[in-house]
């Protein structure tokens, strides 16, 4: 099933001199169940692309389907529940909240989405998955860029979206943790039947993806 898809989606920012064109008639699928990858260089348009599909910023043009419905078919408050329900996004800055420990953040996951998040048992595996266990006491200060990263990556996943959107996830991480990440990723795909969408620049995550686009200039092409 397509779990989410772009249809001729353009954006631009700015205007007249400043006028920049970050995307140009992109058309984009991911499966539930597989692992998408979009690969490109910085500029490329990446981060653009994502903050589209999950509904953070409105296109200039072009449609963005997500479980079959189209996003400007729905109120701004119906995009609203659908992101928090549906879509987990793993943010290039981290945006953990530095004034609460590893553990908090998740409880405030919980604030505000009570109910469909992890098991106690299911979060523990992820955070040991990911060796951040011993780290639910700290502050983000306290860690180190990459351990920020796990943690945001953990958050991420704890609301158990069916469409997992991930931005440079493995950026701070070295060759080791790339490859748990990338397995947990795909696992998460293959085994959970989930929409995992990964944009990065990062060539060691390609061994892990069933399906790969190649962005360059804000054109999006199907390798
Ligand atoms: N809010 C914005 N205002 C103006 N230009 C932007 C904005 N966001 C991104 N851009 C521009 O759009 C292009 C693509 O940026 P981005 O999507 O961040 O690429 P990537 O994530 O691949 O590095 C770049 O030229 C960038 O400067
Ligand atoms: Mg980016």
């Amino acid at each position: 099933m397509t779990a989410i898809s772009l249809a001729g989606v353009s954006q631009v920012f700015g205007k007249g001199t400043a006028k920049v064109q970050a995307l140009t008639d992109v058309n984009f699928e991911a499966e539930a169940g597989t692992m998408t990858l979009v690969m490109g260089p910085s500029g490329s348009g990446k981060s653009t692309f994502l903050t589209i599909a999950g509904g953070l910023l409105t296109p200039t043009s072009g449609e963005v389907t997500v479980d079959g419905t189209t996003y400007s078919d729905r109120t701004k408050k119906e995009r609203d529940a659908l992101r928090l329900d549906a879509i987990g996004f793993v943010l290039q800055a981290y945006h953990l909240l530095p004034y609460l420990t590893v553990a908090d953040q998740f409880k405030l996951v919980d604030k505000v989405k009570p109910e469909g998040n992890l098991s106690k048992d299911d979060l523990d595996r992820i955070l040991d998955t990911l060796g951040i266990e011993d780290l639910v006491n700290k502050y983000p200060d306290e860690l180190s860029g990459g351990q920020q990263q796990r943690v945001a990556i953990a958050r991420a996943l704890y609301p158990d979206p069916a469409i997992i959107l991930a931005d440079e996830p493995t950026a701070a991480l070295d060759s080791e943790r790339v490859a748990v990440v990338g397995q947990l990723l795909k696992s998460l795909a293959v085994d959970h039947n989930k929409a995992v969408v990964v944009v990065t620049h990062d060539v060691r995550l390609v061994d892990f993806a069933d399906r790969m686009y190649e962005i360059r200039d804000g054109q999006m092409t199907l390798k």
